[in-house]
């Protein structure tokens, strides 16, 4: 078989995909957002639609959490609490990207 030109720019591309993904993964050391009282408004936002602990299989695995609804209030109450960040953290929208919800399904 040929490996013409058009090949290794797919080659590259999937390289490139998965080191990406690699780097994604490998820095998921990042605080998950605590599953405590505090942050109960979070997870009650993010799954309030979530669906029945009997619904189907495929329904739980379609089903996203409204992270950007549950995001709104991160900001303000850690703010008000004066939440120390640490030095050079990163600039402070879309949480969630970086902390990530415990799976509640
Ligand atoms: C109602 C207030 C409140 C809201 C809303 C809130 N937090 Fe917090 N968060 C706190 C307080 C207070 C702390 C300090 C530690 C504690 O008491 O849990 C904290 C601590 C944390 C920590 C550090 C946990 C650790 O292991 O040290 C992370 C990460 C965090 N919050 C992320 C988030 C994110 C992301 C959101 C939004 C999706 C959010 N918080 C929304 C009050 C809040
Ligand atoms: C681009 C990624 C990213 C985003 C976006 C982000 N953070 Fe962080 N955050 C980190 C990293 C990395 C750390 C340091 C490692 C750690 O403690 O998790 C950190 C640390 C923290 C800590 C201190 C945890 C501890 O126990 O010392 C808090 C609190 C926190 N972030 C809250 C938030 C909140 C609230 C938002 C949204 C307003 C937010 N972060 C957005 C990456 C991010």
């Amino acid at each position: 078989m040929k490996i013409d030109r058009r090949d290794w720019l797919f080659i590259c591309f999937v390289v490139v995909v998965a080191g990406i993904f690699l780097a994604i993964s490998g820095s998921e050391k990042t605080r998950v957002v605590p599953d405590d009282e505090m942050h109960g408004i979070v997870y009650k936002t993010a799954y309030r639609s979530a669906p029945a602990p009997d619904s189907s299989i495929f329904r739980k695995a379609f089903f996203r959490p409204d992270k950007k609804g549950a995001e709104t209030f991160c900001e303000p109450c850690h703010n008000l609490r004066g939440v120390p960040y640490p030095p050079g953290h990163p600039q402070k929208n879309r949480c969630l990207f970086c902390h990530k919800l415990k799976k509640k399904l």
